[in-house]
């Protein structure tokens, strides 16, 4: 009879067409089981649930373990790879890492991204940290548009420079409950930020290790428009960051944002879900709105199938509050753009139940499915979310 083994020898001419390397390499068979009468049970490991590849793996393996010796059938089952196991992968891949310890008390890091600008990605950022913090939940904010840094100013907080600690770690400005940090507070107000390619990466990677967050429950990270140098550098170096895609109504604005998705699923981030923003609005007189279109948001939710966090209207103040430097979810919760961002906060907390620390950034030992010293994986940690598959 067949053993385990040669099972596995076998198994190494399965590729894995993305990764471009074998599935016993990647440390993605779960198991092997020699049962009765030649029969055996695979289970691999896909990096996402709606992995796109998860047919070539079934034929793949099915054909390579039938072919040996003493084997009448053999059944290909599939799970998932848990956070750690994914991080671990990445790491193997040979993707930037931050040292060991960064941001290992953040419990979520959520990018809020979109295809395009302009589409309230940062109003909403600063609001929705605001709302977490209602909640009871310890937020920060990163600031990570450096080309057009705008949550400092959201927040009221002007030109002041963030303190050092005797560590030399950055201490975020607090401000409204809130943990600040952006590149706005290390330049001159206004000037042109001219940062690209290495000398970008290397500001990024500093700001992730270099500032001392502390325990956060949620780390919200406000990207710049599209799918350019920041966002891909920041999905590398944070494996365990979910994305939160903003649209608005229109179709034309869910194709670019669609661009976004497919931005995370290369880089194999989750997408939590989709906010749509700039939806109708109401007068008091009861009339209704559409400036900007309408369904967007739930059509794009729809076709990643992930969840539609929410509908953000439009209204004045969450523009005026925003210019003013104070978000509106604290100032007027009955704001109907404010009890939108109240609702997407909750949904959110829905979908991130568990409290526990982010992965400490170690290097997994060799063979070892996840990093040495890292919390077992949880049953009830379910990907909030899926990547998208692709065409
Ligand atoms: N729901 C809304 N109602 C009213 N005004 C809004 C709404 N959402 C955003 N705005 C306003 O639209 C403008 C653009 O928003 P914001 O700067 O948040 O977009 P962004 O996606 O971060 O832009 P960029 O891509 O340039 O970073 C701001 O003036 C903001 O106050
Ligand atoms: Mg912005």
């Amino acid at each position: 009879m067949t053993s385990r083994e040669e099972i596995l020898h076998a198994l190494s001419s399965v590729i894995d067409p993305e990764l471009r390397r074998s599935i016993v390499e990647l440390d993605m068979v779960r198991s092997v089981e020699i049962g009765e009468n030649g029969v055996i049970d695979v289970t691999v490991s896909l990096t996402t649930p709606g992995c796109p590849v998860r047919g070539h793996f079934q034929k793949a393996v099915a054909e390579a373990v039938s072919g040996l010796e003493g084997v009448s059938h053999c059944n290909v089952y599939f799970d998932v790879l848990s956070e750690a196991q994914r991080a671990s992968l990445q790491r193997k891949l040979g993707r930037a890492s931050l040292p060991e310890g960064a941001l290992a008390q953040v419990a979520n890091i959520l990018c809020i991204g979109s295809g395009k600008g302009g589409v309230g990605k940062s109003t909403l950022t600063a609001n929705l940290a605001a709302a977490l913090m209602v909640e009871g939940k310890r937020v920060g904010v990163l600031d990570a548009d450096v080309w057009g840094y705008s949550i400092p100013r959201m927040y009221g907080l002007g030109s002041t420079r963030p303190p050092v600690s005797p560590q030399r770690k950055i201490i975020p400005l607090g401000a409204h409950g809130v943990s600040v940090m952006s590149i706005g507070f290390f330049v001159e107000e206004d000037a042109a930020v001219v940062w690209r390619g290495p000398m970008l990466h290397k500001a990024l990677t500093q700001f992730l290790q270099d500032v001392d967050w502390g325990e956060l429950d949620y780390l919200l990270i406000d990207l710049p428009p599209g799918t350019g140098d920041v966002s891909m550098t920041l999905a590398q170096l944070l494996p365990q960051a979910q994305f939160v895609i903003v649209t608005t109504p229109q179709p034309t604005a869910q194709k670019v944002a669609r661009r976004a998705a497919q931005m995370a699923h290369k880089v194999s981030l989750e997408i939590a879900g989709v906010i749509e923003n700039m939806s109708s609005f109401e007068t008091p007189s009861g009339e209704r709105f559409a400036l900007f279109g309408e369904g967007g948001g739930r059509e794009l939710a729809d076709e990643l199938d992930v969840p539609l966090l929410g509908s953000v209207p439009l209204t004045l103040p969450l523009r005026e509050h925003a210019d003013e430097g104070l978000p509106l979810v604290l100032d007027d919760p009955d704001d109907p753009a404010a009890r939108a961002i109240h609702h997407v906060a909750r949904g959110i907390i829905a979908l991130t139940p568990l409290q526990l620390p982010a992965l400490p950034l170690v290097e997994a030992p060799a063979g070892a499915g996840a990093p040495a010293g890292a919390p077992a994986p949880s049953p009830e940690r379910k990907p909030a979310g899926m990547s998208l598959p692709m065409a």
